[in-house]
């Protein structure tokens, strides 16, 4: 965890502790901020205002953050307001970076703020033209593939560069793939990951997005969303596997108890660390894990974050079956396009047989360990957690 949190406070916190007379790099452009010769007019800033609003692609916290500081500096000019409070995460990085810009003259961040824009429109514009964007563009997904073939749909997590960790955005892309799929004229749905990892569970940035209401709506609505996350597993009707192609933390772990089949590389690993960012399991895992496992290897996993290896995970019955990797994904497809040629009713009903008896209790599980988790991400030993990345950052 500490070299993570480390660039995690440094990435979500420090961005804007550059010196604003050099070169701030963003991904895919470079800005000058020092004077430059252009002068952008009043109307090409408004043109810029403008272009933010249309732009396809979100283009991220640490640039938003940019473009916000840059508008404030060309309209009220160097930052003079409070500083907020600590906890206050959202509107401290706003202040943070804002505040960077130092005496910045207004005209020099007006022509920054025209640059970035522009630099992102054309970024924007060259990726849409890419053929494999366009096509995951036509779908809806940022973040997913989403395929359809012999009677299989994938759905892949496609986050590699952050190991697949589960955006706010990837929740709500999931369940929608999850929902498609269940009405698709497939047999079987797979989830899967792109890269590396599996899945790196709830991105961390997820907690540092606070709405006006504050950390208690922040905690109410990511237990709403969690409750129907889960919720689309708990109720998918067909036959759900699980191709566990590299390591799973967290809430990719803890869904699994949902699958009907998990199929892991040997390269995958296992781990729920809640207990080391002060929460709780989910994704119905403590119930499924001790019916699964048995109460005290759950409890080791749950509690204390026990990381298994794929062949402990196979041994203890959450996974179905481990593969070397060298020959994983090839014995997988083989047999899953097997499967999915069996007869699509029976694979239905099949899967009712097994699951209906569980759902009405399923939900309830669902329900609570959201209710608990809403309180644990207001807690103190969460506080703690944030109030670590912080101290760690003062000491960077
Ligand atoms: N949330 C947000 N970002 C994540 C992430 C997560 N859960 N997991 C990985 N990332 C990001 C990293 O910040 C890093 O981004 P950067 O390149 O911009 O710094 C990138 O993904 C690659 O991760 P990195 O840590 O460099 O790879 P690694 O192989 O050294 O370690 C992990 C991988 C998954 C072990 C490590 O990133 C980690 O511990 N992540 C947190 C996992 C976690 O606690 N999940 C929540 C469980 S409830």
């Amino acid at each position: 965890m500490t070299e993570f949190s480390r660039r995690l406070v440094r990435r979500c916190w420090l961005s804007a502790v550059q010196n604003p007379l050099q070169v701030i790099s963003f991904p895919a452009l470079q800005l000058h901020v020092s004077g430059t010769a252009m002068r952008a007019s009043q109307e090409d800033f408004e043109n810029a205002m403008n272009q933010v609003k249309l732009l396809k692609k979100d283009p991220g916290n640490e640039v938003k953050l940019k473009l916000y500081a840059l508008y404030k500096q060309a309209t009220e000019g160097p930052c003079s307001i409070p500083k907020p409070g600590v906890f206050d995460l959202t509107n401290k990085a706003k202040w943070d970076a804002w505040n960077v810009l130092g005496n910045l003259p207004k005209e020099t961040a007006r022509q920054n703020y025209v640059d970035l824009v522009s630099s992102l429109t054309s970024s924007s514009k060259s990726s849409s033209q890419a053929k494999p964007g366009a096509d995951r563009e036509r779908q809806g997904y940022e973040n997913l593939v989403v395929t359809s073939e012999d009677g299989i749909t994938k759905i892949m997590l496609n986050r590699p560069i952050k190991k697949n960790a589960i955006s706010t955005q990837m929740y709500h892309e999931i369940m929608l793939a999850l929902k498609t799929a269940s009405k698709d004229d497939s047999t079987i749905t797979v989830l899967t990951g792109n890269g590396d990892y599996y899945c790196s569970g709830n991105d961390l940035t997820n907690f540092t997005d606070i709405p006006a209401g504050g950390v208690e709506e922040k905690a109410k609505n990511s237990a709403l969303m969690l409750r129907d996350f889960v919720g689309c597993f708990i109720d998918f009707p067909k036959p759900l596997i699980a191709v566990v192609n590299g390591p799973a933390v967290g809430i990719g772990v803890t869904t699994l108890g949902l699958f009907d089949v998990v199929y892991a590389s040997d390269k995958a690993t296992f781990h729920t660390p809640f207990g080391h960012l002060g929460l709780s399991p989910e994704g119905c895992s403590s119930y499924t894990f001790p019916k699964i496992m048995g109460p005290a290897k759950a409890a080791e996993m749950l509690i204390f974050g026990k990381k298994l290896t794929a062949r402990e995970a196979c041994a203890q019955g959450l996974v179905t079956e481990v593969f070397p990797d060298s020959i994983f994904q090839k014995e997988v497809w083989t047999r899953l396009k097997a499967y999915s040629k069996l007869p699509p009713n029976a694979m239905r009903v099949s899967k009712q047989v097994i699951r209906n008896t569980e759902k009405e209790k399923l939900h309830a599980v669902n329900a609570e360990e959201c209710r608990v988790l809403r309180e644990r991400w207001m807690s103190d030993e969460c506080i703690n957690a944030a109030m670590n990345f912080l101290s760690r950052r003062a000491k960077l």
